[in-house]
């Protein structure tokens, strides 16, 4: 009885969202030359609105993924985030602009929603698991944790530097925030955790592969399972995997496909003083933190991905050089990458070799 009434009056809002609709359009000529281009909340807005996984990997720009989850978390009440949350209230009330017509919409849905779960126990819970305090705060809580997820990422000797032995942040071989395909991405990886690594011999989690990359790509030390760092990272990884089936990898996972070639480290001399050596140096040092060391001191130890000469060849071969990937050959990725691994690096510290 009581879900007859609800429909009734529904279908009552419905008609009147269609008639509200019609007004609205017939006023809006005058409504939208107020919003000019150089009102910045416009695109946000129309970021928002959209699938926000599809909006990250689109803006190639680290900035503008930044401003992303910036936006993400501009709830929260810390004064630093005042002008994002200027920018978010500007774009709510912009996006909520036709806020009757809106609120009407959700209403009629409440109504649907409501009428859908007559039974009373089942209401009860629903209204106790979406308070909109509780879940607004959590949200606000866990994308906060993502971004910082992120910065550290990005720039891991700044934000985790105290785990951290060289200059590299792990950006630097997990290229664009980690969503570039075939530079060993974290899209939908966290499904595929715990599973059996090989160097170790047996099963490890995420946790754990992250600990790795921080005691030989990082050369430094694992970041402990219970720390803020840790638990950031984790939140960002598990944020790029929320599309991801359970299991199933992303199609860019890892590095691309190389045929095993007989490199030869000579010709990879020439071929880095032609190609690298502009960016990474003729010492191999770079200019950290924007051009990485790929050898010496502030580079990855000799416990690492990237020192496997089969490895590296792929990631150069589909990545490097910077400003024109895709422009060697195979062979002289392999040889390259053969040169490098000549070279001097910090010692891997067999204490964390459990993985
Ligand atoms: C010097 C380069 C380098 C740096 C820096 C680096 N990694 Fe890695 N990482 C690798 C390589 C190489 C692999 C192995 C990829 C493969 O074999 O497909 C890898 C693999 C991973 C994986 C598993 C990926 C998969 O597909 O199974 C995770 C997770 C990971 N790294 C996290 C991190 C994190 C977090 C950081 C920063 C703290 C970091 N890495 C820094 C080179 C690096
Ligand atoms: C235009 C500058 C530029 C050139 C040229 C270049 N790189 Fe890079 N390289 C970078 C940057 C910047 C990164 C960090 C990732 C990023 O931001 O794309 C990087 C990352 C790397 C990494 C992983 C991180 C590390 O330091 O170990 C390796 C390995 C690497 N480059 C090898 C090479 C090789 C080999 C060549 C030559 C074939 C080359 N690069 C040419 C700029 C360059």
């Amino acid at each position: 009885m009581i879900a007859w009434i609800i429909g009734i009056i529904t279908l009552l809002l419905l008609l009147l969202m269609i008639w509200r609709l019609r007004s609205e359009r017939s006023e809006s000529g005058s409504n939208s030359r107020n919003f000019s281009s150089s009102d910045v909340s416009a695109p946000l807005c129309r970021k928002i609105n959209q699938n926000p996984k599809q909006t990250f990997l689109r803006s190639a720009n680290m900035k503008a993924q930044r401003t992303f989850l910036l936006a993400l978390t501009s709830t929260a009440s810390t004064p630093s985030r005042a002008p994002s949350r200027a920018i978010h209230l500007m774009c709510g009330m912009r996006c909520i602009k036709s806020s009757w017509t809106i609120a009407a919409a959700a209403f009629a849905l409440i109504c649907l929603i409501a009428s859908g779960c007559s039974a009373p126990s089942s209401r009860a819970t629903k209204a106790e698991s979406t308070n909109p305090q509780q879940t607004g705060l959590a949200n606000t809580q866990q994308a906060e944790l993502i971004h910082q997820g992120q910065l550290i990422f990005d720039e891991t000797p700044k934000y985790a530097g105290s785990y951290v032995g060289n200059k590299l942040a792990c950006n630097d071989c997990h290229l664009q925030s980690g969503t570039a395909a075939y530079a060993a991405p974290m899209i939908d990886l966290a499904g595929l955790f715990p599973m059996f690594n090989k160097r170790a011999g047996h099963v490890i989690s995420l946790q754990n592969r992250i600990q790795e990359c921080f005691s030989r790509s990082e050369a430094g030390h694992p970041v402990p399972e219970d720390s803020g760092e840790m638990k950031a990272l984790v939140a960002y990884v598990n944020w790029l995997s929320r599309d991801g089936a359970k299991g199933k990898p992303y199609k860019g996972r890892g590095f691309v496909k190389l045929p095993a070639l007989t490199a030869d480290p000579v010709n990879g001399k020439s071929v880095y003083a032609s190609q690298c050596a502009g960016c990474h140096g003729s010492d191999g040092a770079g200019v950290p933190p924007v051009l990485p060391a790929v050898w010496g001191s502030d580079s990855y130890n000799d416990g690492a991905g990237m020192n496997d000469p089969a490895k590296m060849a792929a990631f150069v071969f589909h990545n490097m050089p910077q400003n024109h990937p895709g422009t060697l050959t195979a062979q002289q990725a392999w040889d390259v990458s053969a040169y490098i691994h000549t070279m001097p690096r910090p010692k891997f510290n067999q204490a964390y070799k459990n993985y």
